[in-house]
């Protein structure tokens, strides 16, 4: 592995679930968004949720974050059960999320996000005065090289490339050292070489930190290239658990999802 990383909260083993999702079930009205859906994340690895528009695949991840509390099921983290937890509570608990709301102040710089979001994990209060201002500078600059933005850590997150930007919010999110990353979309409005690299990296990462990796993708070429195993929705079902060469070949997924011919699902 090329990157070496330090993590004070005690890494998981190797093959144990970081998350356990039993059974998790989500009504609106009539609708049944998740209907009793199981699942299981490892330590190090990437889970590619994937499935048509309306799937249910961000009532899943708001059920996980805190966001909707489930009307049935278990999600446990660590063995530890955080079903109805607010989303601060599961946070700290090790649950990071990224990218479905642009997590950077654009008015400061690089380096100052990622202290900031060091200084909330610590959980001290920020202040842009005085000697605050070198507060976990040592800790932001590893981190920002760990996702290569380093040499831009004096500018403005306002004046960053897109994809730029996308690595400083990896950033921000690992500054809260999680367990679980949790990625609804993490890919959308990128170019395609932008996409495969943004999770290049992450799944670089998450292997060394052992973190557990859920993502949603619509470009099958990053589902494909990127997750350890991937689990179809379909109408709030799970049709498929699988390698993505298993979930590819499924019948079943062929038919509600890859079947109909798009190579992408919608938004
Ligand atoms: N807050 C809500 N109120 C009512 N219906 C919702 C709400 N959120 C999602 N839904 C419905 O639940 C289903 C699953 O939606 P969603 O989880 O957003 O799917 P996906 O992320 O896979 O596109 C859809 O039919 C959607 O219209
Ligand atoms: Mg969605």
């Amino acid at each position: 592995m090329s990157v070496v990383l330090q993590q004070s909260r005690a890494p998981a083993m190797a093959g144990d679930p970081v998350l356990v999702v039993r059974d998790l079930a989500k009504s609106f009205g009539g609708v049944r968004a998740v209907d009793g859906v199981s699942f299981s994340v490892e330590a190090g690895t990437m889970l590619a949720l994937i499935g048509p528009n309306g799937a249910g695949k961000t009532t899943c991840f708001n059920m996980l974050n805190g966001q909707l509390r489930p009307d049935k099921g278990e999600v446990l983290l660590g063995g530890r059960p955080i079903t109805g937890m607010k989303p601060r509570a599961v946070w700290r608990m090790g649950v990071g999320r990224t990218f479905q709301i642009t997590a950077t102040f654009t008015s400061m710089t690089v380096r100052e996000n990622v202290q900031m979001a060091l200084i909330s994990h610590a959980g001290e209060i920020w202040s842009p005065f005085g000697r605050a201002r070198d507060r976990h500078k040592a800790a932001a600059d590893a981190l920002l090289a760990q996702v290569g933005m380093v040499e831009q850590a004096e500018r403005a997150c306002g004046v960053l490339a897109y994809g730029d930007l996308k690595r400083v919010e990896l950033a921000v999110a690992l500054a809260n050292q999680p367990k679980l990353l949790l990625m609804d979309e993490p890919t959308a409005g990128m170019a395609p070489r932008e996409r495969i690299e943004l999770m290049a990296l992450t799944a670089e990462i998450a292997a060394a930190k052992g973190i557990a990796v859920l993502f949603t993708e619509h470009d099958m070429d990053v589902v494909f290239t990127h997750s350890d195993s991937v689990i179809v929705l379909d109408r709030g079902l799970l049709i498929a658990h699988g390698t993505a060469e298993e979930v590819r070949r499924d019948p079943n997924v062929r038919a509600v999802y890859l079947g109909s011919g798009a190579t992408s699902g919608g938004h």
